[in-house]
């Protein structure tokens, strides 16, 4: 173990080049080419930029790890804190992945505390081979291809400006973090891309996405049991699945999901709009409890969006469920407010609650969904739902 004055040493001889290249600066500057990271998409340079990282964590003042313009090849790369202050990772350049990867993710950040990420660079997962083989949306081997960025135990960080395209599975997942923001970010893989997922968020807390676009091949933002005061706000979504609450109610001991905030985002030709699935029950009989409460959905604007508004507590798109057997998840206090456009499904609006566990204090006001074929009108649907409607509602709903 080098000693940390030895450390010290790094950061501050690192800390007398850069003020000298660069009177201004204070911060000790790590750009990944500097450990031997090179910019011709082809040589690996996933050392180089753990190496630089490592530099870059260890300093006490502020570290900053930069890959400069140019196309880096990086196999999978794991950045692990804690570090010694905060840090910031500047992309600005393209970081390209191997075609194959044996792991269940790319680029990691992990445990750390204090984290800015921009740059306006782009992390390109080339998926175009792995979604060419997936089985996995059709229930079959699932999950061991690799996500693009993933945020393990991360708290205390803004990522602005930068861009993930073509993921071999989801592009960001957020796990166990607290306190991150999302802004100014780009998504982006083909419509047909399967398990290609925005940003899947799973055991956190406050999380916000603002400002951003995401147009892959399935949802564009997803959350998962155990969060809690996530908000999505200025997000254009589509292609996709639209943005998903669930799907909950799979697995024994999920966490309660509480505090959804979806506001101003438009959807644009997507599966779904605005959903929350959770399992109907397992073939074996079994449906496993779970609490989903506090939603806010507004001011939503749909753009031939199939299926805009939709709970469906019968979610059963594989073999691992019975279909028609609602499960056990106590959906509470949902309010779908001013949210407009138009359907490309006749039924527009579809509340299928659990007869169990019908939903409660949901709150419908301002709705205008206009279905876009010429079979008649958007139609509704609301079973087990107690429902309360506010202003217009089109297609009327719950009366
Ligand atoms: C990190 O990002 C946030 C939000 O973009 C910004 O307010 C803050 O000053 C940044 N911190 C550093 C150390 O760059
Ligand atoms: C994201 O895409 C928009 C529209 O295509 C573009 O104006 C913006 O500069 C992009 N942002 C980044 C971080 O690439
Ligand atoms: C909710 O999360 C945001 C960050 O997205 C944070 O600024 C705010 O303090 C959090 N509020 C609560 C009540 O946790
Ligand atoms: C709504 O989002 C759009 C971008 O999608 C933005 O231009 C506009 O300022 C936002 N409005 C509010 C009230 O935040
Ligand atoms: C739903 O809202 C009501 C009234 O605002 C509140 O008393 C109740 O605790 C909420 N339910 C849940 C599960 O949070």
């Amino acid at each position: 173990m080098g000693s940390s004055s030895n450390l010290l040493k790094v950061c501050l001889s690192v800390l007398v080049f850069v003020s000298t290249a660069n009177a201004k600066s204070q911060s000790g500057i790590f750009n990944v080419v500097n450990f031997g990271a090179v910019a011709d998409g082809k040589t690996d340079s996933a050392k180089a930029f753990l190496d630089a990282w490592n530099q870059a964590c260890a300093c006490d003042g502020q570290g900053r790890v930069v890959i400069p313009r140019g196309t880096f090849l990086a196999g999978p790369v794991s950045f692990k804190g804690p570090c010694k202050a905060p840090i910031v990772f500047q992309l600005t350049g393209k970081v390209i992945a191997p075609e194959e990867i044996q792991s269940e993710n790319w680029i990691t950040f992990d445990y750390v505390t204090g984290l800015n990420i921009s740059g306006g660079g782009t992390f390109d997962g080339r998926g175009a081979l792995t979604w060419s083989r997936t089985q996995c949306y059709k229930g079959g081997s699932c999950g061991k291809d690799p996500i693009n960025i993933r945020f393990n135990f991360v708290t205390d960080a803004a990522i602005r400006g930068i861009s993930s395209v073509d993921s071999k599975f989801f592009h960001m997942l957020v796990y166990r973090c607290k306190n991150v923001k999302f802004f100014s970010i780009n998504i982006s893989a083909p419509a047909l891309s399967h398990n290609t997922d925005g940003i899947h968020i799973g055991e956190s807390t406050g999380i916000s996405i603002t400002r951003s676009f995401i147009g892959t091949g399935d949802d564009c933002v997803s959350l998962g049991p155990g969060s809690e005061n996530i908000t999505v706000s200025n997000v254009r979504c589509g292609p996709g699945h639209g943005i998903s609450i669930g799907s909950l109610g799979r697995y024994d001991d999920e966490n309660p999901l509480y505090g959804i905030h979806v506001k101003n985002c438009t959807l644009t030709g997507t599966d779904n709009g605005i959903r929350i699935k959770t399992w109907a029950v397992s073939p074996t009989g079994h449906s496993p409890p779970g609490l989903a409460s506090d939603f806010i959905f507004e001011n939503i604007v749909m753009d031939n969006v199939a299926n805009p508004i939709i709970i469906d507590q019968e979610y059963c798109p594989f073999q691992y469920c019975n279909k028609g057997s609602p499960s056990c998840v106590k959906i509470s206090n949902v309010s779908f407010k001013d949210i407009r456009g138009t359907s490309k499904s006749k039924l527009a609006v579809k509340l299928l609650c659990s007869k169990g566990f019908p939903c409660q204090n949901v709150e419908l006001s301002d709705i205008n969904l206009q279905y876009t074929g010429t079979d008649g009108p958007a139609t509704s649907m609301c079973t087990n739902v107690d429902a309360k409607i506010f202003g217009n509602v089109f297609p009327s709903t719950c009366v």
